[in-house]
């Protein structure tokens, strides 16, 4: 009998974390944007906001490496708290020499922001950080990430940390930031 064939490695369940979020989580982080080594925007086309030095060591120091998902916001622009993914560790795919923490924000900016406040609400895990064959497939993995965090954070309790006080209120795109009609 044939058996079945290996999972992908995007076969994996979008709904992350329990229906709230669970201690430690949320873990709020900010801090400056600084420059990384600029192939998230160029290679993989998944441009990502680095979290400065002292964070990585100081607030994100307790949680293991790996993929988290929650919210952010840049003070530069309109302000809005949007969905994010952020990869915190070593990018084993490109050998980083130093464990770092890198926030795609989930939109399209037509500007960088270096240097700019950023505040992130880190809300749950999504996976371990992985090594790949290739860029192709370490892309696809970040679009299953980026898929599961807004999926997940359609739920209520996840939804509603979009507007805790650490964010500083105002977005001039209000519609952009509406919870859709549809529950998960
Ligand atoms: C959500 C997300 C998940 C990621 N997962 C991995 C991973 O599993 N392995 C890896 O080597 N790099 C991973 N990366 C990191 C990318 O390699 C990283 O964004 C790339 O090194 C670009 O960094 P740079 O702009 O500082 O050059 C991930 C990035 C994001 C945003």
């Amino acid at each position: 009998m044939d058996s079945p064939p290996p999972p992908s490695s995007n076969a994996r369940p979008l709904i992350l974390g329990p229906p709230s979020p669970a201690a430690p989580y949320p873990i709020f982080v900010h801090g400056q944007v600084t420059k990384g080594f600029g192939r998230g925007g160029k290679q993989l086309g998944i441009p990502t906001a680095n979290l400065p030095e002292s964070a990585v060591s100081q607030a994100l120091s307790h949680i293991p490496i790996g993929v988290y998902f929650g919210w952010a916001q840049v003070l530069a622009g309109d302000h809005c708290v949007r969905p994010m993914v952020m990869s915190l560790g070593w990018n084993p795919y490109f050998k980083n020499e130093k464990r770092s923490g890198e926030v795609h924000i989930i939109h399209e900016f037509t500007d960088d922001f270096y240097g700019a406040e950023i505040r992130v609400a880190i809300l749950g895990f999504v996976r371990a950080e992985r090594d790949y064959e290739s860029l192709e497939l370490l892309v696809e993995d970040i679009r299953v990430d980026i898929e599961a965090a807004k999926v997940s954070l359609r739920r209520e309790p996840y939804w509603r940390i979009k507007d805790d006080q650490f964010f500083i209120s105002s977005c001039e795109k209000k519609t952009e930031n509406r919870k859709p009609k549809t529950e998960i």
